[in-house]
C-alpha cells in the first residue's frame, strides 16, 4: 500500500459531508446495541459543526482551540481511519498544564492490522512530538496494548472534573484506562482536575 494521505479537518470548518463521514466511521468502529447513525450524528454535531471562529469551542469538549480530526480515506473515498485531538488546560498538584487530548480513534474493521491506526495516532500526536504540548492525555479500554506499542503508558491518578454540574467527584473518563503519551513525559502524582467532561 502506498503511503496514505492524511487530511486534517477542524471543528467548525468542516463540510457536512466530512462531518457525516466521521460519524459513519465512528458508528462502524464502536458498535453499541440500540445506537443509530442518527444518534451518533446528533451527539457529535455540537462539537464538530459548532462555532469555532472565536477560537473557543463551547459545549462538551471545552477545548481551548478547536478540535481537529486527522483522517485517511480509502480508494473509494470513504473514511477508513480517523483520530481527533483537542487541547485542555488541566489542574495538577504542580500547577496548570495545557495538554492535548486524544479521542475518536478508529479504523474501519475491513482495514485493521495494516498500520493505519498507528499512522493516524502518530499524526494526531504531532503537537506533542514538536513540543507544542508536553503530553497527550486520553482514555482507552481494550486498545491499551496498541497505545503502549506506540509509546504511551497508563497513569493511575485520581481524576475529577471540578466543573461537574452536580459537584460529583467521580472520574469524568469512562473507559478502563487513562494513558499519557509519551511514556517518559514528566507527570505529577496526585489528583488531576480535568476542568471539563471526559472525552
Ligand atoms: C484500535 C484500532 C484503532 C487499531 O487500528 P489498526 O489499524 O488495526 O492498528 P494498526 O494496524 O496500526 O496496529 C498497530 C500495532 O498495534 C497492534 N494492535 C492493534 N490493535 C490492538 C489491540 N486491540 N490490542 C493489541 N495490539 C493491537 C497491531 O497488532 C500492531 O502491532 P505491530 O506494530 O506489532 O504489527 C482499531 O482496532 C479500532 O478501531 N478498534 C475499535 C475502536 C477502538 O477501540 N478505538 C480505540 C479507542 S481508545
Amino acid at each position: 500500500m502506498s503511503e496514505p494521505t492524511i487530511e486534517t479537518w477542524t471543528a467548525g470548518q468542516m463540510t457536512e459531508e466530512q462531518f457525516r463521514a466521521g460519524c459513519v466511521l465512528h458508528h462502524a468502529a464502536f458498535p453499541k446495541p440500540g445506537r443509530t447513525i442518527e444518534g451518533v450524528i446528533a451527539k457529535k454535531r455540537p462539537v464538530w459543526m459548532g462555532e469555532a471562529g472565536a477560537g473557543v469551542v463551547p459545549g462538551p469538549l471545552v477545548s481551548a482551540t478547536p478540535p481537529v480530526r486527522y483522517v485517511i480515506r480509502g480508494e473509494d473515498g470513504a473514511l477508513v481511519a480517523n483520530a481527533a485531538i483537542l487541547t485542555r488546560t488541566i489542574s495538577t498538584e504542580q500547577g496548570e498544564l495545557t495538554v492535548s487530548g486524544l479521542l475518536d480513534v478508529a479504523t474501519c474493521p475491513s482495514v485493521r492490522g495494516q498500520g493505519l491506526g498507528a499512522k493516524i495516532v502518530q499524526a494526531a500526536w504531532a503537537s506533542v512530538d514538536d513540543g507544542t504540548h508536553p503530553l497527550c492525555l486520553f482514555e482507552t479500554g481494550e486498545a491499551r496494548p496498541f497505545y503502549e506499542k506506540l509509546g504511551a503508558r497508563v497513569v493511575d491518578n485520581p481524576i475529577i472534573d471540578s466543573t461537574h454540574p452536580t459537584g460529583s467527584r467521580d472520574n469524568p473518563f469512562e473507559d478502563t484506562w487513562v494513558m499519557i503519551y509519551p511514556a517518559r513525559a514528566s507527570w505529577p502524582e496526585g489528583e488531576i482536575d480535568l476542568r471539563g467532561p471526559g472525552y
